[in-house]
């Protein structure tokens, strides 16, 4: 319980607060909390009572056609429903009459108008001030990696709606990159598979799982005949129904996908000079983000780069570890956020 003291000095004090707006998941983080809160960034217009009704899958399915994401590719898309989304949080991290202070963070190619509407919508929801940095240097920093380091490192997350690349050397993204097909592209992938050619509708955490098939890509087989089995509903008769899938049909579906980021990683650190390159041959690279959990994605990159990949710990939550960890370099500088600024990007 807080004493008298520390509850006069909340009052007082301003607190910061670090905010993920991702466009799958928002995560925010407040040191009165203690802990990070997480919730999907997403609107639902479908009624709770409805939710006894219905199997999941068709929820999922009322939910994709009734709800609304108001992030898209990483950024903001609909400032209204942000705000909406974003309101709720940042009201519980309200302490006294003091408005928080938010470090939160955007894709290396957002524009400035996509990084003004989220400060915007920060603001909106109940922020006092908003500072905003680059996604993959806070993933770099929650995923451990030593970033004030000579020899240049790559971080990649790959999260809902952006794949982002950064090269980091002595404390400064040298070079970055990104791509807006990720995790949500590969699932579309799958399902819109699964829909032509059964008109079976597949609930999110279904098509997520599908995604792990990625790890027989990774296993370079050449034709495989196995069959998978996938419960969904029925589109046209709204039953539910379990249906066995080739597992060659969500391959054929999940590979032009993977295939551009791949794509992307790989023209981009040949772009980088022979001497970055020495270092990130000896570095190799981290992966964070929800992507990163899907089995054989690691594989695949590193076949495809020829370097070592490894997963960071925890890499859902590496960028708001990292934003925290930001917090804690700044606790006690008064205005903060001054120091922030957007860094001069190279790509
Ligand atoms: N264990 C897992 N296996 C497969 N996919 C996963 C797993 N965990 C998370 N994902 C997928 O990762 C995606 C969410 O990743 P993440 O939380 O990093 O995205 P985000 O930060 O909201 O999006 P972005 O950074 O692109 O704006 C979802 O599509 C989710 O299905
Ligand atoms: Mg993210």
């Amino acid at each position: 319980m807080k004493n008298k003291f520390s509850r006069f000095m909340g009052i007082l004090c301003q607190p910061s607060i670090a905010v993920d707006l991702g466009t799958a998941n928002t995560r925010i983080f407040c040191p009165e909390f203690g802990q990070i809160k997480e919730k999907p960034s997403l609107i639902r217009l479908t009624n709770d009572k409805r939710k006894k009704h219905v199997t999941d899958e068709y929820l999922s399915y009322l939910n994709s056609k009734m709800s609304f994401m108001p992030l898209r590719g990483g950024v903001i898309v609909d400032i209204n429903n942000a705000i909406k989304l974003l309101r709720p949080l940042l009201k519980e991290t309200r302490q006294g009459f003091r408005l928080p202070v938010s470090l939160a963070s955007a894709p290396t190619d957002a524009s400035d108008k996509e990084r003004e509407f989220l400060a915007k919508a920060i603001l909106n929801a109940g922020a006092s001030h908003v500072a905003i940095i680059p996604e993959v240097w806070a993933a770099a920093i929650g995923a451990g990696m030593d970033i004030t380091s000579p020899h240049a490192q790559v971080l990649i997350d790959i999260g809902e709606g952006v794949t982002d690349l950064a090269v980091i050397r002595d404390g400064r993204l040298i070079y970055t990159s990104a791509v807006r097909t990720a995790c949500s592209d590969l699932q579309k992938a799958v399902r819109s598979a699964i829909v032509s050619r059964h008109k079976v509708y597949i609930s999110d955490d279904e098509a997520e799982r599908l995604t792990h098939i990625i790890s027989s890509i990774a296993q370079e087989q050449l034709f495989n005949h196995k069959l998978i089995t996938v419960i969904g509903n029925d589109i046209l008769k709204g039953d539910k129904v379990t249906i066995n899938v080739k597992e060659q049909d969500i391959i054929n579906a999940l590979e032009p996908v993977i295939n551009k980021i791949l794509k992307m990683i790989e023209l981009n650190l040949r772009k980088l000079s022979m001497s970055i390159s020495s270092e990130i041959l000896e570095s190799g690279i981290c992966l964070s983000g929800g992507g990163a959990c899907i089995s054989g994605m690691n594989r695949l990159i590193a076949l495809r780069t020829k370097l070592d990949v490894r997963i960071a710990p925890d890499p859902i939550h590496a960028v708001i570890n990292g934003e925290i960890e930001t917090l804690k370099f700044w606790q006690g500088h008064k205005n903060w956020w001054e120091n922030i600024v957007w860094p001069r990007l190279l790509s």
